[in-house]
């Protein structure tokens, strides 16, 4: 089983290099093959998404990644910005289904910014749409406006889209694995107001036709970003777009405590997948050895678990993450009072020897 190890920028060298530890004293025998990425790999070849490193993540049957990005780079024209890097993976492995599991471990009840009994036993699982939307939708740009409140003056646009079939394989993904869980759908749309998500709206409830044993619930976008906050163990998994998607994760984080404890998978329809933590490359706190690298170390056992067939190893692992929280440890992120404030090497390292 070969997996590539695309570390990043920012914090990503640093939390990828904890879940390797973490793999590697499993024992599985897994072939790991790094190269760079973003803002890394335009440094060192020109270009985020060298041919190199995407011929290596074709070849790979799952990719380990860390993060991309850096303000340095934001000025950059947009094909070679590092976040390009991460976008032109998902596209061109048809990476479709992100998978964004929000549990909030009993020991972290403590640091969610709720309050303890609106998260205490919190496990949704957010399932984004990760290949179409306004993030991929052509046309975009910028131009001189024609029509609109200021003819003649500078515009910039996007252009938001779903197809049938976009919204049929999402919306199946969800009801499966609602299925193997408290059986509940939320489909979080906007067709109040966006045509791309009434059609959204009447896709999802078309293909719930075939899932009679599991309950489709429909919400606002706002509503569910409120209802996200206000009473977050009434969700189970949340099916949504590219963009609300991506905007609820990051939300929902912090129910659990931190960005910093959400993994993710994004799968194909090959079962081969990508896994990396659903936070960025946190320039803010790169190179201090202060993140928290549970996040990255919980996509590795989701990677071993959807990809690579090894799900008493991907168990292992959550196990032994629970037993470090268990004994105290905490990365800034997630420190309360009375427990034991660690760096992102030892909580890695923590993480091993509760393997041991
Ligand atoms: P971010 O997720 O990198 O950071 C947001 C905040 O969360 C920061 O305060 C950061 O310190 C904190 N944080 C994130 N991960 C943490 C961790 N593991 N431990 C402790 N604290 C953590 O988001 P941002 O600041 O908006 O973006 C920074 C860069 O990352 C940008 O260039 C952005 O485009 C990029 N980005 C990349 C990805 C990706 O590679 N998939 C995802 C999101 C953002
Ligand atoms: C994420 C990130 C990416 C996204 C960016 C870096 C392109 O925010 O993985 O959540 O918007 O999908
Ligand atoms: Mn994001």
């Amino acid at each position: 089983m070969k997996i590539a190890v695309l570390p990043g920028d920012g914090i990503g060298p640093e939390i990828v290099a904890e879940a390797v530890k973490v793999l590697e004293v499993l024992g599985l025998g897994l072939e790991m093959e790094s190269a760079p990425v973003g803002g890394a790999a335009y440094e060192a070849a020109g270009h985020p998404l060298p041919e190199a490193t995407l011929k290596l993540a074709r070849e790979s049957d799952a990719i380990l990644f860390g993060a991309v990005g850096d303000w340095k780079y934001d000025t950059l024209d947009r094909p070679l910005r590092p976040e390009q890097a991460i976008l032109g993976l998902r596209k061109a492995l048809g990476l479709f289904a992100n998978f964004r599991p929000a549990i909030c471990y009993e020991q972290l009840v403590g640091a969610s910014s709720l309050k303890p009994e609106l998260v205490a036993g919190l496990d949704i699982l957010i399932i984004r749409e990760l290949t179409g939307d306004i993030y991929f939708g052509q046309p975009r740009g910028r131009r001189t406006a024609e029509d609109g409140p200021f003819p003649g003056s500078e515009e910039a646009f996007d252009t938001m889209r779903y197809s049938r079939p976009e919204i049929e394989r999402i919306a199946r993904v969800a009801f499966e694995a609602a299925r193997k869980r408290n059986k509940k759908v939320t489909s979080v749309d906007k067709a109040n107001v966006l045509e791309t998500f009434q059609f959204w709206k009447d896709v999802v409830t078309e293909v719930h036709k075939d899932y009679p044993d599991v309950q489709l619930e429909h919400m606002y976008v706002d509503n569910a970003a409120m209802q996200l906050v206000k009473a977050p163990k009434a969700f189970d998994v949340i099916v949504t777009g590219n963009m609300f998607g991506d905007i609820l994760s990051d939300e929902a984080s912090m129910l659990t405590g931190s960005i910093g404890m959400l993994p993710s998978a994004s799968l194909n329809d090959r079962k081969q997948g990508l896994y990396e933590p659903s936070h960025g490359s946190a320039p803010d706190i790169a190179g201090k050895g202060v993140a928290n690298p549970l996040a990255t170390i919980l996509s590795a056992a989701m990677m071993l678990r959807f990809s690579l067939g090894q799900a008493e190893a991907a168990d292992r692992i959550e196990a032994a993450v629970k037993a470090v929280l268990a004994q105290g440890l905490r990365t800034p992120d997630i420190w309360s009072e009375g427990t034991t404030k660690v760096g992102t090497q030892q909580m890695g390292d923590a993480v091993v020897n509760a393997l041991r």
